[in-house]
């Protein structure tokens, strides 16, 4: 499986702090913001991982990341999205360095404590379709949320002003390489974007998406609310957590 990071966008909910850098560039706790999702990648055993970034800061990924030597690996892709068409438009991108394999997409301002092996695993196991994460939030009005109907996704609303769940879906994504045919048939959404919630109806309709519950905390950074709130969380418990005893058990009882 491939990892593919979304570190595009204006990032306009946080100016003026994004009025000469990338979002993703910005400080959390003791590391940039693009660090943490890389290295879930990572912990996942996903070590080839392409880059989609954009604006007048691309360059600087590569100054601060270079061949990712920081997180084991010996090599990064990036690639460069002109214009800002939303996240499935930046996922487009990725056709080429997927190569027809399973990705796993990551949005760059979302961080998690723990880790998406499991999932990753459950995934590779799938094989074809799509699988989501799933997690309970105060605020789902602010995210993707789905429509359940006891076990099963129905549907799944953008920003619904009145969730009929209290589930957020996660900026993590898993896709076989059907997603990229997906993508090529949506339409603009209201706010001008090709949306990723779109993509994950498609993989629906074709009842070919999966759910899971994300472990831990998760918290995306886009906001000066999330940003502190992300700054706070990694304080506190630190992110990223390969818990190596409960991984343990997993590995007896599987
Ligand atoms: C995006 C997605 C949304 C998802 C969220 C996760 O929202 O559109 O479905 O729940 O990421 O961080 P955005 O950050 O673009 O508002």
């Amino acid at each position: 499986m491939k990892g593919v990071v979304l570190a595009g966008g204006l990032g306009t909910r946080l100016l003026p702090l994004t009025k000469v850098t990338n979002k993703h560039l910005l400080p959390v706790h003791d590391r940039p913001m693009i660090y943490y999702p890389i290295q879930t990648l990572v912990n996942a055993g996903i070590n080839e991982i392409m880059l989609v970034t954009g604006g007048n800061n691309a360059g600087d990924f590569l100054k601060l990341l270079g061949n990712g030597k920081e997180f084991g690996l010996r090599h990064l892709d990036y690639t460069y999205q002109e214009g800002e068409g939303g996240i499935a438009d930046a996922l487009r991108l990725a056709e080429y360095f997927s190569d027809g394999e399973l990705i796993c997409v990551m949005l760059g301002d979302n961080i998690i404590e723990r880790n998406i092996r499991r999932a990753t695993q459950a995934f590779r196991e799938q094989k074809v379709g799509a699988k989501i994460l799933l997690k309970n939030v105060k605020d789902p009005q602010r995210f993707g949320v789905p429509v359940l109907e006891g076990d099963r996704v129905i549907k799944i609303e953008e920003k619904p002003k009145q969730p009929r769940s209290p589930y957020a879906v996660t900026g993590i994504y898993f896709y076989d390489a059907r997603v990229f045919s997906i993508i090529k048939t949506l339409k603009p959404s209201g706010r001008g974007e090709l949306e990723i919630t779109d993509v994950n109806n498609a993989y629906l309709e074709a009842g070919q998406l999966t759910w899971d519950i994300l472990d831990g905390w998760w918290t995306d950074a886009g906001t000066i609310e999330s940003l502190h709130r992300a700054n706070q969380l990694v304080a506190q418990t630190g992110a990223n957590k390969v818990d190596v005893k409960r991984e343990a058990q997993e590995d007896v009882t599987r």
